[in-house]
């Protein structure tokens, strides 16, 4: 299933706010947190999902891109990786319809093997599957290789939304045309920055595209469209609902770590507990990994047994919280805290010791559009957040940005480009056939569109729901009437 996003905290001592080294985006903090592949021995994961389904067989291909849509500046072209395929299609003639799955910030096979959904409904629709990867993720780098595409801030300018909206706009026409299929009806579907890229295209090339279904898409999220705090109310409220003591032990887990750091060897002490494989050089690392840890919880805290981004039992915030609940009676904050994140990072019962690198930092692509364009400011409030107290600072964000990629954020662009001020005027006047799928317990579900806005802007909103990722939405179908009418609605 799915999972996802970010943090942002610090704590009310300031000095935390930054590690010293300065050097790198190590405060996870900053960054939204989405969903994202970051497995050691992915061949093994993927081939895992592709026997537990053996309908997710796909043909890989690759495409020749433009490096920058936006000039006619002589660039070298790149290779765009896609996945596809044609078992149900209808074909051209009896205008099947082509499903186009946004690729991610990530690796395209891991997207296309957790989207059960689209796989399921393929057959209903005698549907044409594509799977174009995002530029700069997986094997679609720009200049030959990963090490060259990141280099520096001159090499990854040309890693923007815009840009990859782009490239899926013009690897579709083309593939259109090699098929035979102009007249093919193009549906959209993306979860998370996928849906976000979805709805986006959607409404910058109707012409392209008929339709999409945007599963937990946060466009909202930027500027001040939304409060600040909505990802870490809703996910604190996760825990909240299953035990008020276990909230409780979390909240007060952040200072017991502080005083336990500022102890005569504290941090081996620290490093002890926790189980780390090395020793922490500051408590501010182990904050953030619990940090993530109970995020990603709370987007995919789903009531089955799952295993997205890490194999989790069903309901995994209560099992969390019946371990921090349950030590026993003499048990520390510590102990506590150990024995219910040991329920995220240690299901299996397969690790030896715990690294902290499970969400790496630095000059990773996402980390680059959260400097660039996708700012999505986070903070977190001490009256309703379990999560260490912290404001968003802009400059601080900028500041770090600089360090890592000397690059300046535009915290403007993603609304004055795709909009997001006053969404429900703009979508109702200028907008149609877009779905927006969302849990209200998925902490990002704050920033997506929750309500109809018009008989073709649908928002499905499911209550007690969380990441609404591709996958999920399949165990919900059966209640969707959009999706089993049989019949698609086209126009
Ligand atoms: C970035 O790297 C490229 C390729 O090595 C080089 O040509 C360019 O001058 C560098 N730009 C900056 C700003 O360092
Ligand atoms: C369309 O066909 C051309 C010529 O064979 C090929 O170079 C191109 O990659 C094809 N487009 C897609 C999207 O596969
Ligand atoms: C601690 O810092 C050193 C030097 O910066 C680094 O090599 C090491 O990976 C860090 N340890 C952890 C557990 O992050
Ligand atoms: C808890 O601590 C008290 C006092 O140190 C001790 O008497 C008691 O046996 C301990 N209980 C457990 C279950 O370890
Ligand atoms: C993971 O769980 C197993 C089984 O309970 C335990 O032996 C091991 O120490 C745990 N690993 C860590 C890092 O806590
Ligand atoms: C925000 O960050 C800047 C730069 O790091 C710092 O000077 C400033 O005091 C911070 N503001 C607040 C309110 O913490
Ligand atoms: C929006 O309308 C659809 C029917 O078109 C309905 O299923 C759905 O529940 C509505 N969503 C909300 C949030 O009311």
């Amino acid at each position: 299933m799915a999972s996802h996003f970010c943090l942002l905290l610090i704590f009310t001592f300031f000095t935390l706010v930054f590690p010293s080294n300065g050097s790198s985006l190590s405060s996870s903090k900053l960054l939204p947190r989405f969903p994202r592949y970051t497995f050691q021995n992915r061949e093994a994961r993927i081939q895992q999902f592709r026997g537990d389904r053996n309908e997710y067989r796909y043909e890989t291909k690759f495409f020749s891109q433009q490096l920058d849509h936006f000039s006619f500046a002589d660039l070298p072209k790149f290779s765009q990786r896609y996945l596809i395929n044609s078992d149900h299609w209808l074909g051209a003639s009896a205008l099947g319809p082509i499903f186009l799955y946004c690729g991610n910030e990530g690796d395209i096979e891991w997207f296309a093997t957790n989207s059960g959904f689209i796989w399921d409904i393929a057959p209903k629709f005698g549907a044409l599957l594509v799977f174009p990867e995002h530029r700069y993720y997986g094997e679609s780098m720009p200049y030959g290789s990963r090490e060259e595409a990141y280099k520096n801030a001159t090499t990854l300018s040309y890693l923007t939304t815009e840009q990859a909206l782009a490239d899926f706009a013009v690897f579709v026409t083309d593939l259109k045309r090699n098929l035979s299929a102009e007249a093919c009806p193009v549906v959209l579907f993306g979860g998370s920055y996928g849906g976000m890229l979805a709805a986006w295209m959607r409404l910058k090339y109707p012409h392209i595209a008929i339709g999409a279904l945007a599963s937990s898409a946060p466009i909202l999220q930027f500027e001040d469209v939304v409060p600040p705090e909505t990802f870490y109310d809703i996910a604190s409220n996760d825990f909240k609902r299953e035990s008020s003591s276990c909230f409780n032990t979390i909240k007060d887990s952040w200072d017991a770590i502080i005083a336990e750091g500022q102890k005569e060897n504290g941090l081996l002490q620290l490093t002890k507990t926790f189980h780390f494989c090395r020793v922490l050089n500051s408590t501010d690392d182990l904050s953030d990994w619990l940090d993530s840890a109970y995020s990603y919880l709370a987007m995919v805290d789903y009531p089955y047994p799952a295993d997205f981004m890490m194999p989790l039992p069903g309901h995994p915030i209560r099992e969390v919280c019946r371990k921090i609940d349950g030590a026993g009676s003499n048990a520390s904050i510590l102990d506590r805290i150990y024995a219910g994140i040991s329920v995220y990072y240690n299901y299996t019962g397969n690790v030896d010791c715990f690294k902290l690198d499970d969400d790496p930092h630095g000059l990773d692509g996402w980390n680059w559009q959260a400097c660039t364009e996708m700012v999505m400011p986070m903070s977190s409030n001490q009256e309703n957040s379990m999560f260490p107290g912290y404001g968003f600072n802009y400059s601080s964000y900028k500041e770090e940005c600089w360090n890592t990629f000397r690059v300046n954020p535009r915290p403007k662009w993603v609304t004055t480009e795709f909009g997001g001020h006053d969404i429900a005027t703009t979508l109702k006047s200028f907008g149609s056939n877009i779905i927006f799928s969302n849990g209200l317990l998925d902490p990002w579900s704050g920033g997506s569109v929750l309500k109809n806005l018009s008989d073709t802007i649908v928002a499905l909103v499911t209550k007690e729901g969380h990441i609404t990722w591709i996958y999920d939405l399949q165990h919900q179908k059966t209640r969707n009437g959009l999706w089993t009418s049989g019949k698609p609605r086209y126009g």
